[in-house]
């Protein structure tokens, strides 16, 4: 049997769950009972310029949300800095360096709704819960992340500064003459 992770992708892949897009109107709609667990969010271009959530963002619960194979699972398509994870995706850009190339906002609709960016994309829409279709009856009607959970990955990803950024681990022992120290920025 096939690890749970990779049926869930598969039903989510599957499920055409993205349809709509760039037709549909800027501002979603909370008030319908499909989609009154999620926040009302405002599209800007590309972006989604304001939190989700008012709770404070944690990159760290970020981290681990993206790196988990249950609820983020997005190491199956995206390689990135988790020296820690062996098996890594090459279906999509790595994550490296995604809060140099993208702003906060931006991030946040990637996350959100791809399918707004990508109109075929094939990843996932994490905050989402409408035109969903061949869904596992756990998951029908939830969003795969909520509010806060998108803001703390949002929160992660911006960390990701690029090649140069420093490993999630601190570095073992005296660091070798002329080797770069770790940068704060
Ligand atoms: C099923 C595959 C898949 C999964 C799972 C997935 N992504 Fe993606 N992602 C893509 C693809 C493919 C792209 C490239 C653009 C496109 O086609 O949408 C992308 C693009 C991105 C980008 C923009 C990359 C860049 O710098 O150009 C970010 C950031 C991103 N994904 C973050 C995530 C995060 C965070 C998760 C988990 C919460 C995730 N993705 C899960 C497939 C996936």
């Amino acid at each position: 049997m096939p690890p749970i992770h990779a049926l869930r992708v598969c039903a989510l892949v599957l499920s055409g769950a993205w349809a709509t897009g760039w037709g549909s109107d800027a501002l979603a709609a909370a008030g319908d009972e499909r989609t009154s667990s999620l926040r009302a969010y405002r599209i800007v271009g590309d972006s989604i310029p304001q939190p989700l959530s008012e709770l404070s963002p944690d990159p760290v619960r970020g981290r681990a949300i993206v790196a988990d194979r249950q609820s983020g699972m997005c190491l199956l398509c995206h390689s990135g800095p988790f020296p820690e994870e062996r098996s890594q995706g090459d279906l999509a850009p790595s994550l490296d360096g995604a809060g140099a190339r993208w702003s906060a906002g931006q991030l946040r609709l990637r996350i959100v709704d791809s399918r707004r960016i990508v109109a075929d994309s094939l990843m996932p829409s994490y905050y989402r819960n409408d035109g969903l279709a061949r869904v596992a009856p756990s998951w029908a009607g939830k969003p795969v992340l909520d509010a806060a959970q998108v803001e703390d990955v949002v929160a992660f990803l911006a960390t990701l500064r690029g090649a140069a950024n420093p490993p999630a681990s601190p570095a073992q022992g005296p660091a070798a003459p002329g080797a770069a120290t770790q940068e704060r920025r």
